[in-house]
């Protein structure tokens, strides 16, 4: 175990002014809205604990659930505990488990229950007069966007919302943000209405992964990168999020959604962000913002749209041993239903740095194995060297930044093979992340929240990118609601037929990762 247990940290000369040691959050709470949905059992609750394990929490934090199950605090303990033991990955630890739990408390009411949310007023009040949560509330809204008017509404008309005089009350929003350009303004109108945007974490769970954050080390901590990071040397970029499972138990959610909105419009725009910026003034959260605003209002969708982008959805096929169904048997979708599993879109870069060079994104469930990377595929060298019969196993030199699993990065190049000619083969040079360092990766959504309690803002979306991301992709989502039916790809391949076109139709192709 990697982690050293909590009593470690409680050494009274730590100074929160040395940058390296543990960053604590202030006198606090959060209640999460949705807390037996999927997302708070899988990822909030595991790393709420995980956060308090590390000693990171304050003494008297506090966690109130609110949902409609007629819950005692004991149950609403037990239900967490539940969550903590198989998703946490840190150790249980009882005497941490104690502590935590000690703060632990269920509000039971619907959205529109106005009582409920009075009682909920009522008993924040209660833990900053009992606890020592000092008014400092984040509330953390991870329920659909239908009802976040109502959840936002309920805290402005109990004054939950309203922070006094050195205290804070922040609201931390799941995607999905909108459905399009226009629902997402409108969302962003009706939380800005109560919160200001500065009070307002939009998470994108993408920004919280350590090697997401390491492409900014990569870029400007190093010389030998940033100067082939142009257009002159790079022929193109692939940003690729595969993943392995089925819809499973969230095709309720995912009909009428599909692939591009689900990942494109945010965790992938937010890659080519990061990997298409220009080096921020500082990297404080302005800066990297404005950077990452700076080049999303760069980007464009490349069309004709019938060759430059491509959708699918999975049929019946072989995930490694295990048969599976296609998208159409999936309980809970409907078979007639348009939404992709499979979705690759082609963006330039309007800038002087990117001018010419096609970043080609692409996403999709039920694909050969659960891999997220960006490689950037440099041109050819100018000329062949060593002759053409010598160089023919020789592909473009590629620099695959490997987001997870297996967190690293790769270097593709040629090299001579032994013998007595000159011929030249691809090799791989491999960096590995856990090979690397023996600290072992904290969970996004641990990085996030604690964040969100520190009011760090700089890895969560702002109004303007979000809004700036839809106006990239409507165009061709409205292309495709235009065009009937995607086509098919068997579960376990690497998508549909016609994505492999769209590359080849600009003499490319898809890196197999
Ligand atoms: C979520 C999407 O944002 O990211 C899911 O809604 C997807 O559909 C998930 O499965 C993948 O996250 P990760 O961290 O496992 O790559």
């Amino acid at each position: 175990m990697s982690n050293p247990a909590p009593e470690e940290w409680k050494n009274p000369l730590r100074s929160h002014a040395d940058r390296r040691l543990p960053r604590i959050a202030g006198p606090s709470g959060m209640v999460i809205f949705g807390v037996t949905g999927d997302l708070a059992k899988r990822k909030l609750l595991p790393a709420i604990y995980d956060l308090a394990y590390r000693g990171l929490l304050p003494a008297g934090f506090t966690l109130v659930g609110f949902g409609r199950r007629p819950w005692s605090k004991e149950e609403f303990e037990n239900y967490v505990r539940e969550q903590v033991e198989v998703g946490a990955r840190t150790d249980f630890d009882e005497h941490v488990w104690a502590r935590l739990a000690e703060g632990m408390h269920f509000v039971q009411g619907a959205f529109d229950d106005d009582e409920a949310f009075e009682s909920m007023a009522e008993l924040l009040r209660h833990m900053d007069a009992t606890r020592g949560t000092a008014g400092n509330w984040a509330f953390y809204l991870s329920v659909p966007p239908e009802y976040f008017s109502n959840v936002i509404d309920q805290l402005d008309r109990t004054g939950m919302a309203q922070a006094e005089n050195g205290q804070w009350r922040r609201v931390i929003i799941e995607k999905p943000f909108g459905h399009n350009l226009a629902t997402a303004r409108e969302l962003n109108e009706t939380i800005n209405s109560v919160f200001p945007e500065r009070a307002v974490f939009r998470i994108d769970h993408y920004l919280g992964k350590e090697t997401v954050q390491n492409i900014l080390a990569m870029r400007f901590a190093n010389q030998m990168f940033e100067p082939l990071w142009n257009a002159q040397f790079v022929d193109h970029v692939q940003i690729t999020m595969a993943e392995d499972i089925g819809l499973g138990g969230r095709a309720g959610y995912y009909d009428g959604i599909g692939a591009a909105r689900d990942v494109i419009q945010n965790h992938l725009l937010q890659l080519l962000a990061l990997v298409a910026m220009d080096e921020p003034v500082s990297f404080s959260p302005r800066q990297l913002r404005y950077e990452k605003l700076k080049i999303l209002r760069a980007t464009k969708p490349i069309g004709p749209f019938e060759e430059t982008t491509a959708r699918g959805q999975y049929t019946a096929g072989w995930q490694g041993s295990e048969q599976v169904v296609g998208l159409r048997e999936e309980d809970g979708f409907d078979p007639e239903s348009s939404t992709e599993t499979y979705a690759a879109c082609t963006l330039g870069v309007n800038s002087r740095r990117w001018a010419g060079v096609p970043f080609y994104l692409r996403t999709g469930k039920r694909l050969g194995r659960r891999v997220t990377e960006i490689a950037l595929v440099f041109k050819k060298a100018p000329h062949e060297a060593f002759g053409p019969g010598l160089t023919s196993q020789l592909g473009a030199n590629t620099l695959v930044i490997r987001v997870q699993p297996d967190e690293g990065i790769l270097l593709r190049f040629g090299s001579k093979v032994p013998g007595s000619t000159m011929e030249v083969r691809d090799v791989n040079m491999d960096f590995s992340y856990t090979e690397a360092f023996t600290e072992e990766s904290p969970e996004a959504y641990e990085r996030l929240i604690l964040d969100a309690l520190l009011d760090e803002t700089g890895l969560f979306p702002t109004a303007a990118e979000v809004e700036r991301s839809w106006e990239i992709l409507d165009p061709i989502l409205d292309y495709w609601a235009a065009t009937g039916r995607p086509d098919e790809y068997a579960a376990g391949t690497w998508g549909p037929t016609s994505a492999d076109e769209m590359m080849a139709a600009h003499g490319r192709t898809w890196r197999r990762p």
